[in-house]
C-alpha cells in the first residue's frame, strides 16, 4: 500500500559560482526558472504537498511563484548546507509522515518518471533512504557514491573531501533521495559539519542511517544527461542546451518540422501546430501560439504574446510581439509588428512597421481582413484599419488621435 509523499525542494543557496545577484533558482533556463521544473517533476510524479526551502533573496523567490499557492514556503535564514536546510522543514511537516523525496533546487533536467520510480522502489524495498544515482564519464564536481565490495550502499562523499581513489567513482549522486521521514529528521539531529566546507550534508544523513542498520538503496536510474545540476553559469548554457533539445524533439513529435535545431530557439511554454516550418535562425521567447501550417523564419524573433493562427507566414527579419496574425496572412520580409490585432488574409508588405510606441506608452492596432499593406508602410497606432484597405507603398498611416501623440506630422 502506497504511503502519502511529500517533497522538500533545496532552494535557499546564494551560489557564488554562478557569480550573480539574482537567487540562482530564478535563472531561466528555456524561458522558465529553473526552481519551476523542479516543482512541476515533483506533481508530475504524484507529490502534491511541495516544501521548497528559500533564502537568499527568498522574497524575490517566493513572489515568482505568487500564482502557484500550493507551494509551502519555509525560510532557512542562514545556509548552512542542504543537511541544514532540510532541517528548517521540521515544524512544516511536524504533521506527515510517510515519503519525503528530498531535492536540490538547481537540476531542472529531473524528469518525473524518475522521481516516480525513486518512490516506487522506495516502497517496493521498505528502505530507510533510496537514492537514484547516475553513472558519468566526467564525475567532476558530484558527491561520489561509495559502496562496498558486494555493491552495497555505505555513504557519499563529496568531491572536496574524497581521496585520490574515491574521486575516480564514476557513480554520483543528482541529489534525488526519498526518505522515511521520522528516519531522516532522526538522523539530521546527528549531521555535523565535519567536512572541508563545515556545512551540514544531507549525505551525512544517509551514512548515518546505513551505519544505524536501516536499509538503504541506490537505484542507478538517473540518465547521465540528466544528472546535471546547474551550479556555473558555464552549467546553466549546457543545461539550456538540453532543454532545448527535449523541447524540440517534443515539438517535431507532433509534427512541426525544424529545418535546423541547432540554430533554432524555442521556449517552453510556446505552442506550436502541426505541419508547420521553423526555419534556421529563429528564435521563439515566451508564451507564443503558432496554428498550424505556418511558416516561420528563417531570421524570425517571435517575442512574448505572439499568436499565429493557421497558414500564417511569418518569413525573413519579421519582429512579433504581443501580436496576433488571423488566417493566412503573411508577412514575408523585414518587419516590426508589435501590440497588433491583424485580421485574416492580410498582406504585411516589406518594411512595414507598426509604431506602438509614443515615447511614453504602448499602443495598440487594429487591421482589418484582406487589408493589403504597401511596403515601407509605418502604422502609427492607437489605429484601426478597415477591412478590405489598400494602404499604398511608402504610406504612413495614422489614427484619427494619434497625431498630437506624435508631433502632428
Ligand atoms: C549537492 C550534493 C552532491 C551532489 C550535487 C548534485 C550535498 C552535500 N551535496 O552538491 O552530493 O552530487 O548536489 O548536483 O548535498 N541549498 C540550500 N541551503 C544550503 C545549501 C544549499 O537550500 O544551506 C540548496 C542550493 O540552493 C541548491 C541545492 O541546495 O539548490 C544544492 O546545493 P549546492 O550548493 O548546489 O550543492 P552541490 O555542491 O551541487
Ligand atoms: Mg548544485
Amino acid at each position: 500500500m502506497s504511503r502519502p509523499t511529500a517533497a522538500i525542494i533545496l532552494a535557499a543557496g546564494r551560489s557564488t559560482r554562478m557569480v550573480t545577484d539574482l537567487p540562482k533558482v530564478l535563472h531561466e533556463v528555456c524561458g522558465r526558472p529553473m526552481l519551476a521544473y523542479v516543482v512541476d517533476a515533483c506533481r508530475a510524479a504524484g507529490i502534491e504537498r511541495i516544501i521548497c526551502v528559500v533564502g537568499y533573496q527568498k522574497d524575490a523567490v517566493i513572489q515568482t511563484f505568487k500564482d502557484d499557492p500550493q507551494i509551502i514556503w519555509v525560510e532557512q535564514t542562514e545556509q548552512k548546507g542542504t543537511g541544514h536546510a532540510a532541517m528548517v522543514c521540521r515544524d512544516a511537516l511536524a504533521d506527515f509522515d510517510g515519503n519525503l523525496v528530498v531535492i536540490a533546487g538547481d537540476m531542472p533536467l529531473v524528469r518525473s518518471e524518475t522521481l516516480a520510480l525513486l518512490i516506487q522502489r522506495h516502497e517496493k524495498e521498505r528502505s530507510a533512504v533510496t537514492l537514484a544515482t547516475a553513472l558519468l564519464d566526467n564525475p567532476t564536481g558530484y558527491g561520489r557514491i561509495i559502496r562496498d565490495e558486494y555493491g552495497n550502499l555505505e555513504g557519499i562523499v563529496e568531491e572536496g573531501d574524497c581521496t585520490s581513489e574515491q574521486r575516480k567513482i564514476k557513480e554520483v549522486n543528482p541529489s534525488y533521495y526519498c526518505f522515511d521521514k521520522k528516519l531522516l529528521f532522526t538522523a539530521l539531529d546527528r549531521v555535523r559539519p565535519d567536512n572541508v566546507k563545515g556545512e551540514y550534508y544531507i549525505t551525512d544523513a544517509l551514512e548515518i542511517l546505513i551505519q544505524a542498520g536501516h536499509r538503504a538503496v541506490a537505484v542507478t536510474a538517473v540518465p547521465a544527461e540528466d544528472a546535471m545540476g546547474i551550479n556555473s553559469r558555464h552549467n546553466l548554457a549546457e543545461v539550456g542546451r538540453i532543454m532545448q533539445d527535449r523541447i524540440q524533439r517534443n515539438l517535431m513529435s507532433s509534427g512541426v518540422t525544424i529545418v535546423d535545431p541547432r540554430t533554432t530557439w524555442i521556449d517552453v511554454r510556446a505552442e506550436i501546430g502541426q505541419d508547420t516550418v521553423i526555419y534556421p535562425f529563429t528564435y521563439i521567447n515566451g508564451r507564443v501560439k503558432i496554428g498550424k501550417h505556418c511558416v516561420v523564419g528563417p531570421f524570425a524573433y517571435l517575442r512574448d504574446g505572439t499568436v499565429l493562427k493557421d497558414d500564417v507566414v511569418a518569413g525573413v527579419f519579421i519582429e512579433l510581439k504581443n501580436s496576433l496574425l488571423d488566417e493566412g496572412t503573411r508577412a514575408r520580409h523585414l518587419s516590426y509588428i508589435g501590440d497588433a490585432e491583424i485580421g485574416k488574409c492580410v498582406n504585411v508588405g516589406a518594411g512595414t512597421i507598426f509604431a506602438n510606441f509614443d515615447g511614453k506608452e504602448i499602443h495598440r492596432s487594429y487591421v482589418g481582413n484582406e487589408t493589403y499593406i504597401g511596403n515601407g508602410s509605418i502604422l502609427v497606432a492607437p489605429l484601426t484599419v478597415e477591412a478590405g484597405r489598400q494602404i499604398p507603398h511608402g504610406s504612413v498611416v495614422r489614427g484619427p488621435d494619434s497625431s498630437s501623440r506624435n508631433g502632428g506630422q
